[in-house]
């Protein structure tokens, strides 16, 4: 399938050669015109993927109970800013705004909401308009303050390297030509990036996730200069590991990452040691990370679920008993292992509900 946005990333490359991952994944996702995010709402049924948020109302009232404790330990300031970065429809903080008026009645945040997408932007105003949120294009420019940050499926959607191991050295894979000179493939850069030292078996690939870790750096010098703490929710894995997890989904299906650039959802795992190690190095102190399942658990889902079912129907009962399930699910159809939830925070932030402080 041939997209406007193809087009144009073959011109580059026969302008310029071959491009990093990076800057493939930034056209996809982010191109001003044709990226994914900015031409379509992704999210529901309908859409090409389904997250937390949009399986139940619970998932963000949860998220509004962590941030009512967590600015409880904060100290309760009254200049709190509230951040969510990548909203999506705004589905998570309309509930976790609805559950913070009742756990937390006198908190009065600044919302502000960092978003790149108009169509998403549209949908957050929608839910989210009486709350006078405030939009940013990055992280930038959110002013100083104590904060609570939110991300759910965030991390994942920002551009990464990948780097293959061989005989000389890590070589940068790359998005080239096919030898037909119409479809893009997978090469390798010609010699290899010698400020990479870390060791690994031939043939195995390596992700660098750059963009992520500059956003959690940057993050942590906030909460350690002004207090406050950063909740980031995603699929990937705690320990450090070689393989390839780039990944393209459309319709609810994964398909080729290269075959239709703009029309399918790009991400990778998400490598919560490397963003533990980011934030820590700021100076900010690490809790958790752990499954979503424990996470969801020790926040008290099952209770909410109980309490949402007392007033249920039948079928509306047996639908929040589905969608806690999904959530908690630690086999490989649902969310419950597969994500994981990590925080960072100032270090007079000892402890953060549902979770233990990171082990040194
Ligand atoms: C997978 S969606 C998750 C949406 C929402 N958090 C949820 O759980 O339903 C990713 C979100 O991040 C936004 N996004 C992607 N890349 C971004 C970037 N570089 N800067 C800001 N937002 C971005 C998307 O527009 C979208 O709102």
């Amino acid at each position: 399938m041939t997209t406007t946005l193809l087009a144009e990333i073959r011109d580059e490359i026969l302008a310029s050669g071959p491009i990093g991952l990076d800057r493939y994944m930034g056209l996809c996702l982010g191109h001003p015109v044709h990226g994914y995010y900015r031409t379509r709402d992704p999210l529901g049924a309908r859409g090409d993927f389904v997250t937390a948020p949009e399986i139940s109302q619970m998932f963000g009232e949860l998220i509004g109970i962590w941030i009512a404790a967590t600015w409880a330990a904060m100290g309760a300031p009254n200049d709190l800013l509230l951040v969510e970065l990548g909203p999506g429809r705004g589905t998570l903080m309309q509930d976790a705004l609805r559950a913070l008026a009742r756990a937390a009645p006198t908190l009065r945040p600044a919302l502000h909401l960092v978003e790149t997408s108009p169509v998403l932007r549209a949908e957050q105003e929608r839910r989210l308009g009486d709350a006078s949120p405030v939009w940013h294009d990055s992280i930038a420019t959110l002013p100083a303050a104590p904060m609570i940050v939110v991300a759910n499926e965030f991390f994942d959607a920002l551009p990464v390297r990948q780097f293959q191991r061989a005989e000389r050295g890590w070589f940068e894979r790359l998005v080239g030509l096919a030898p037909d000179g119409n479809a893009l493939a997978f090469g390798l850069a010609a010699e290899p990036d010698t400020r990479i030292t870390a060791s690994g078996p031939n043939g195995v690939l390596m992700t660098l996730p750059g963009a992520a870790l500059a956003c959690v750096r940057a993050l942590a010098r906030r909460v350690v200069a002004d207090r406050g703490a950063v909740l980031a929710i995603d699929y990937g894995h705690v320990r450090p590991g070689f393989g390839d997890s780039l990944q393209a989904v459309r319709g609810h299906a994964f398909v080729p990452p290269l075959t239709a650039p703009g029309e399918a959802d790009l991400t990778t795992h998400v490598d919560f040691a490397a963003l533990g190690r980011a934030a820590t190095s700021e100076g900010a102190a690490l809790h958790g990370p752990v499954d979503q399942r424990d996470f969801l658990l020790a926040l008290g889902l099952r209770e909410r679920a109980e309490r949402l079912g007392r007033d249920a129907s039948p079928a509306q009962r047996d639908a929040i008993t589905a969608a806690a399930t999904r959530l908690t699910d630690p086999s490989r159809r649902g969310m419950g292992s597969l994500f994981k939830a990590m925080a960072f925070s100032d270090s007079a932030l000892t402890a953060l509900p549902g979770l233990p402080p990171a082990k040194p």
